[in-house]
C-alpha cells in the first residue's frame, strides 16, 4: 500500500507505533520497523540523553529499517533535558521524531536542519493546524478513545478524523482505537493516510513488558478504561485497577480542591511497577478502549501482515463487492 505516509517515512506499510512510556524500547521499535511499519523509541523512558543514545544504538543493531523517537512535552515533576535528548536523536542519525503534548516549535529548526521528519501528535483540529503552520511534516490525530492523553475536547475519531481531513494539507495518521485491518480501511476512508497504534502493540510477543500487562489487555473489555486527572486538565485514559479506583475516589472526594500531590501515590512511578514488575493494581497506566478488540499476542510481523492482508480483503472483496 502506498500513501503519503509511506512516502514521507520511506516505509512499506502506513502503520506507526506511538511512543509508549516503558514500552517503546528498542526491542519493540525494531520489531515494528522490521515488519515494515514505523517503530518508535520513547525518549523520556530513558532517564538521560546518554541512555537514549545507547537505546538508539541498540535499535540500530536490531534493524536497518527507519525508526523514530518520541519526545513528549507534558507536565512532569522535573523538566527533562530536552536539548540533550534532541542532540542524542540528531547525533544518533534518527530521521523520524514523534512529538506530543506541548507545541514543539522550539525544536523544529534544529531537527529540520538535520533532515528529521517531525510528526506531531495532537487531539484537536486546532492543534493539528498549528502543527501544520509551524512546519511539522505530518500529524497523528488522537481521538477521545485513545490510550494516554486524549486532551479535554472529547471528540471521538468518527468526527475528529474527517474534520482533520477537511482542514489539513499535510498527511495525517488516525490514532486511538486502531487495532486491525478494519481500523486501517476506516481510517483511510475518513481521510487519514495511515494509522498509529499504541495499546495494540503492547499485546505483541516483542513488547518488552511483563506478561501480566499483556494478559490484562487481553482480559479487558472496551468498558474497562477510566479517565483520570480530569480535574487537573491533564486527562489520561488508563486501565481500571485498585489504584485507579482509589485515585478516582480521591477525585470525587476532593472535587475542585484536588491537587497533583493528592494523587501522587497513584500516578508517580507507576510505569516501572506495572511494565517491569507486573504489579497490575499499582495505579494509573495508559490503555485505550481498543483493548476490547485485542484477543491475541502475535509477533509484530504477524500483526502487521494480518492488518495489511485484511485491509486489502476488505477493500477488494467486501467494499468493491458492494459496488458490483
Ligand atoms: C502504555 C502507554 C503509554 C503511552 N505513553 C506515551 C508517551 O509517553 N508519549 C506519548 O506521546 N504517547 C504515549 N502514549 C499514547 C500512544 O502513543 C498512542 O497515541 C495511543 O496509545 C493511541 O491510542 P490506542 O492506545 O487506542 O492505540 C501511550 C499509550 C499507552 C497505551
Amino acid at each position: 500500500m502506498k500513501t503519503r505516509i509511506t512516502d514521507l517515512f520511506g516505509v512499506e506499510h502506513p502503520i506507526m507505533q506511538g511512543g509508549m512510556h516503558y514500552v517503546g524500547l528498542a526491542e519493540l521499535a525494531a520489531a515494528v520497523s522490521n515488519a515494515g511499519g514505523v517503530g518508535i523509541i520513547t525518549g523520556l523512558t530513558q532517564r538521560t540523553p546518554e541512555l537514549l543514545a545507547a537505546e538508539i544504538a541498540k535499535c540500530r543493531e536490531m534493524t536497518d529499517k527507519p525508526f523514530g523517537v518520541n519526545l513528549t512535552f507534558l507536565p512532569s515533576l522535573s523538566t527533562p533535558d530536552y536539548p540533550g535528548y534532541v542532540k542524542a536523536i540528531i547525533d544518533g542519525g534518527v530521521k523520524i521524531v514523534e512529538t506530543a503534548g506541548n507545541n514543539p516549535q522550539k525544536w523544529l529548526p534544529g531537527l529540520k536542519e538535520a533532515g528529521v521528519k517531525v510528526i506531531h501528535k495532537c487531539t484537536s483540529v486546532r492543534h493539528a493546524l498549528k502543527a501544520e503552520a509551524i512546519g511539522c511534516d505530518a500529524v497523528s490525530v488522537d481521538g477521545f478513545e485513545c490510550g494516554g492523553h486524549p486532551g479535554e475536547d472529547d471528540v471521538p475519531n468518527f468526527i475528529l478524523l474527517p474534520r482533520a481531513a477537511e482542514e489539513l494539507k499535510i498527511p495525517f495518521l488516525a490514532s486511538g482505537g486502531m487495532a486491525d485491518g478494519r481500523s486501517l480501511v476506516a481510517a483511510l476512508a475518513l481521510g487519514a493516510d495511515g494509522m498509529n497504534m499504541g495499546t495494540r502493540f503492547i499485546a505483541t510477543k516483542e513488547a518488552p513488558v511483563h506478561e501480566n500487562v499483556k494478559q490484562a489487555i487481553l482480559n479487558a473489555s472496551e468498558l474497562d478504561t477510566r479517565l483520570v486527572m480530569r480535574p487537573l486538565r491533564n486527562t489520561e485514559r488508563v486501565l481500571v485497577n485498585a489504584g485507579v479506583e482509589r485515585l478516582l475516589e480521591k477525585e470525587r472526594t476532593l472535587g475542585a480542591a484536588l491537587k497533583f500531590e493528592d494523587i501522587i501515590e497513584e500516578v508517580a512511578g507507576i510505569y516501572p511497577k506495572v511494565m517491569t514488575e507486573g504489579e497490575m493494581e499499582a495505579g494509573a497506566w495508559s490503555c485505550g478502549m481498543v483493548c476490547g478488540l485485542i484477543h491475541d499476542i502475535p509477533t509484530c510481523d504477524d500483526l502487521i501482515r494480518r492488518i495489511m492482508t485484511d485491509a486489502e480483503q476488505i477493500i477488494r472483496g467486501r467494499l468493491a463487492g458492494m459496488l458490483a
